[in-house]
């Protein structure tokens, strides 16, 4: 391409600038496109539009590549750790051991929650899904710092609020699931790492430290590492458009968790149990679920498989699934829902259904399996999610501040509604 594009529109004839990102994707510039024609694009489920740039993740869908600031997310599983991935999406480098050891310390200053917030949970029912209880706790944990009010957040003390948002996800998150079932919160340990120190919260009880098992914290790491940033998705570029309202970070950031919590995004990981739960229990080996998804009884999709971006694989899977493997051998466990997922597999990358329509296992199709083995109840799922989407979700928050040419996030619409009509009395209507 040349840096041009030509739109002809009713004759009339429009040059457009591109713009090449630094993978050589390109972009055509339409933001001159309604001045100058008086037409907007229409692109339903936004699958060819770009919302903004960014130099946070890359994305090749094609080829299956995912890579953070430039670093390959096979490379970064096997040698990184989900706190140092989050310095280096929030900051753009891999952290120093001076950066490191800072970073880590600012996540120990803040791992408590305000007392008051505690009392917030009292609040919410035993029914109370935990996502519904993370958004609202972040959203009211802003409250607590009345100087992180929209236009007045201050760069300088992003890194504080960062920090802050990150280790509280976590301590929130075991509250939450601690009240759900009735259990005495447990306090984070400042002597414990950022996983460890969730899993202790989670699992440990007032009179008994949980055991530390560094297999199943390096397992739950790699989950949260995975999951920490994916470019516009729907969660991200919610976060991106609260964001551009100059709305706080905590507010910003609980819309992800809204945004995040759907079947089709983050809550696919849950969908996907409940799915290998309910072939398991109807004695079916998958067989007659996927003729089902194929014949579309009932709307039925196959959880866990199909991605807007990856039209070939997700780099994410592979690794996942190999996790998968690997913990349920080191915990001695088997189990039949590990079995049938991986006969839906078999079964799907053969068939034309999923073939021709390039579905293949995403994230979400291995990692509840682990999650399960590892102890954490299926409506805690998303919230895993959560938390390991957290720093991708602040690095693009940073990005909409620091971005001076940043303006509110306003689609346009095409209305399909009547036309100009005039009112009709009550008594003379039907
Ligand atoms: N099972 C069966 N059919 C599917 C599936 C699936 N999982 N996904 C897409 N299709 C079909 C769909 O019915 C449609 O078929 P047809 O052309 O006959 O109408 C075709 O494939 C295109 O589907 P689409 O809904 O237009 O595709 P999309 O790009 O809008 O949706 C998706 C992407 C991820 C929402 C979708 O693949 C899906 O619903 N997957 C299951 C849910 C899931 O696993 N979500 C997690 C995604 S990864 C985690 C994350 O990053 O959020």
């Amino acid at each position: 391409m040349n840096g041009k594009a030509e739109l002809i529109i009713d004759n009339q004839r429009l040059e457009l600038p591109t713009t090449i990102g630094s993978e050589g994707e390109v972009g055509i510039d339409i933001s001159t496109l309604r001045d100058k024609t008086g037409a907007i694009t229409l692109d339903p489920g936004y699958g060819n539009t770009g919302s903004c740039e960014s130099a946070i993740t890359f994305i090749d869908g094609e080829k299956g590549i995912l890579q953070y600031r430039g670093y390959d997310i096979a490379e970064l599983a096997a040698k990184s750790t989900f706190i140092e991935t989050s310095y280096l999406l929030i900051y753009g480098e891999l952290p120093t051991a001076a950066q490191l050891a800072e970073f880590s310390a600012l996540l120990t200053d803040y791992q408590m929650l305000h007392e008051g917030l505690r009392f917030h949970f009292e609040g919410f029912p035993p029914t109370a899904h935990p996502m519904a209880i993370l958004s609202a706790m972040i959203n009211a944990a802003s409250s607590y710092y009345p100087n992180m009010v929209s236009g007045k957040t201050r760069v300088e003390r992003f890194p504080h609020h960062a920090a802050r948002l990150i280790s509280q996800v976590r301590t929130i998150a075991a509250f939450s699931y601690r009240k759900a079932r009735g259990l005495p919160v447990i306090y984070p340990k400042t002597s414990l790492k950022y996983t460890a120190n969730f899993l202790h919260m989670m699992f440990s009880l007032p009179n008994e430290d949980w055991t530390q098992n560094e297999d199943i914290v390096r397992a739950l790491d790699l989950i949260f590492l995975l999951h920490a940033d994916h470019e516009q998705n729907c969660s991200t570029s919610t976060v991106r458009m609260v964001a551009s309202s100059r709305a706080n970070l905590y507010a910003s950031c609980s819309a992800g968790v809204c945004a995040l919590w759907g079947p089709l995004h983050g809550g696919a990981n849950q969908a996907v149990l409940e799915m290998l739960e309910e072939i398991h229990q109807e004695g079916d080996d998958g067989t007659r679920f996927l003729n089902d998804v194929k014949n579309k009884v009932g709307n039925r999709r196959l959880m866990g498989f199909g991605h807007r971006v990856y039209k070939n694989f997700d780099p994410r899977a592979v690794i996942i699934k190999e996790q998968c493997d690997k913990v349920l051998s080191q915990l001695h466990k088997s189990d039949p829902l590990l079995d049938i997922a991986k006969k839906l597999e078999e079964i799907a990358l053969h068939d034309d259904y999923f073939i021709s329509r390039k579905l293949y296992p995403n994230v979400d199709f291995y990692s509840g399996i682990i999650m399960r083995a590892i102890g954490i109840p299926m409506d805690m799922f998303t919230v895993m999610f959560a938390i390991g989407r957290m720093p991708g979700w602040i690095a693009n928050f940073k990005e909409v501040l620091e971005d001076p040419h940043s303006r509110i996030s306003r689609p346009r619409q095409i209305y399909t509604g009547p036309t100009l009509r005039s009112y009709t009395p009550l008594d003379t209507r039907g």
